[in-house]
């Protein structure tokens, strides 16, 4: 709960100037998928490409974050709900400091998605990452589904908790399909053509 008395600090150095720094602009590329759909792989390939340009990046990546600042949380619906606001406000904080801040989370839930982008408006960027079950599945490069199918991991995505895609994603990558250089050069071509880098 919010205290009343806390009031917001504005800071002398804006986003803008942090930006004019930068010489590109903040941005949140919100990657969303089944578990083994190619976020995490896709926004560090996104990354390291856009490193390669002088660009101030960083990817949040949900196995990393649920061993820190979301250790407290499961995977029931609420700790899931709190994970990604909780994901979404972290990445706000990063784009007011002009970073393209990659975020790799399932997300599964369409509300809560949709509440990031009321949050983030127009910085945020839904990424789709459609793998469908049954490759994400075969892949299982965790051996998570194996055990989610054996009942040893409970409410596990896309087997025993739902997956709620996109319905209007700013971008759907094939990830089932596409080589990886290919789906990062689509998300470099939305960034040229948002004007978030030189194109
Ligand atoms: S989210 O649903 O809250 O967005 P998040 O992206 O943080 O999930 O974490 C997903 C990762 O946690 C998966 O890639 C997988 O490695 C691991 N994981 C462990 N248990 C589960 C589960 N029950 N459902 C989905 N992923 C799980």
């Amino acid at each position: 709960m919010k205290s009343p008395n806390v009031v917001w600090h504005h800071g002398e150095v804006t986003r803008d100037m942090r930006e004019k720094l930068n010489g590109h602009k903040g941005i949140v590329l919100w990657f969303t998928g089944l578990s083994g759909s190619g976020k995490s792989t896709l926004a560090h390939a996104v990354e390291a490409r856009l490193y390669e340009q002088g660009a101030h990046t960083f990817v949040i990546d949900g196995d990393n974050v649920r061993h820190g600042l979301c250790a407290d949380l499961d995977f029931s619906d609420a700790g899931r709900v709190e994970n990604i606001r909780r994901v979404a406000e972290v990445a706000g904080l990063f784009v007011q400091a002009g970073i393209i801040t990659l975020t790799a989370f399932i997300s599964p839930f369409r509300s809560d998605r949709e509440r990031a982008r009321s949050l983030l408006g127009e910085d945020f960027v839904e990424i789709f990452c459609s793998a469908p079950l049954e490759v994400c599945e075969s892949r299982d490069v965790k051996g998570l589904y194996k055990r989610a199918r054996s009942g040893e991991i409970p409410a596990f995505t896309g087997i025993s908790s739902p997956y709620e895609p996109p319905e209007h994603p700013e971008l759907e990558v094939d990830t089932a399909n596409l080589p990886l250089e290919a789906s990062v050069d689509r998300v470099m071509d939305y960034l040229s053509y948002r004007g978030i880098i030189a194109s």
